[in-house]
């Protein structure tokens, strides 16, 4: 494998991990203190204009990754595989064999798939593991939170064992009640990192333009850090109103002719 597996917590306390979908946002974030990039497939949503998760393509995750790593200096990036591309082994080998070409660390996959799992590990490809609320596959209606039965919550640990045991090196758990995401983070040796899922586990993951408040979205679960959308809107009205006024581009802002020919200039071409 090219990547250690994770430790059960961070190099400076629980995984901070953000979404980041080009070098832009991969150098913020790191610039910022995250330890953890993912190149999600929340960028179809976040940034692309698509409605669902499913229309991700895998050549729309390798472009975004591909510009990842040119933005990512010295933190491990985990790349999704996007819905249809981990079907069968052959598939799920051949596209993560594409992604980690480009450079990332492991990828991520969700639901409960060991077979997929170890056989992307026989062939030296890290896996992080995604379950609870899985968004290429739940139904985009009701309840999201996934494990607030005994039931539920029985099968989500029963699953996150499942995955472990396969060689996951890492578990993301997304809409998982508090206490349940706990004893899961108790009771498995690797990393568990949250979304929606309470402060006792291993990390915390957030979509980084829902985390700085670039998207509209709110959730329960959400906090926004940042106002950057808001931030965003000033700056383009402030330009708005100076290119209108004409107060930008000021002098300073202006390149001249020569001195010497500037009489000649205006004299051939007044305005
Ligand atoms: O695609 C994504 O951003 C994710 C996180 C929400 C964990 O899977």
């Amino acid at each position: 494998m090219n990547h250690p597996p994770l430790a059960k917590s961070g190099p400076k306390g629980p995984w901070v991990m953000l979404t980041a979908y080009d070098a832009l946002m991969a150098r913020e974030a790191e610039q910022g203190g995250a330890d953890l990039l993912l190149v999600g497939d929340s960028l179809g949503k976040a940034v692309l204009g698509y409605d669902d998760e499913k229309e991700v393509m895998l050549s729309d995750m390798i472009h975004h990754s591909q510009a990842v790593m040119r933005g990512v200096r010295n933190i491990p990036v985990v790349a999704d595989l996007p819905y249809g591309t981990y079907d069968n082994l052959e598939v799920a080998l051949d596209s993560s064999r594409q992604l980690m070409a480009l450079g990332v660390n492991m990828v991520k996959l969700e639901c409960d798939l060991p077979h997929i799992i170890s056989h992307l590990n026989a062939h030296d490809i890290p896996v992080m593991a995604h379950l609870g609320y899985t968004p290429q596959t739940a139904a985009k209606e009701g309840s999201k939170v996934v494990g607030n039965e005994i039931d539920s919550a029985e099968l989500l640990l029963q699953e996150s064992l499942s995955v472990e045991k396969a060689g996951a090196v890492a578990l993301v758990l997304e809409m998982v009640p508090r206490e349940v995401a706990a004893s899961i983070a108790h009771i498995l040796a690797i990393p568990v990192i949250g979304i929606g899922s309470g402060p006792d586990v291993d990390g915390q993951v957030l979509v980084t333009t829902d985390m700085w408040g670039e998207s509209d979205v709110s959730f329960k679960f959400l906090k926004k850090f940042g106002q950057i959308s808001q931030a965003k809107r000033d700056a383009v009205e402030a330009y708005s109103a100076e290119v209108r006024q004409r107060t930008y581009p000021a002098d300073e802002n202006s390149f001249h002719i020569k001195k010497k020919f500037l009489s000649t200039w205006l004299n051939q071409h007044p305005y």
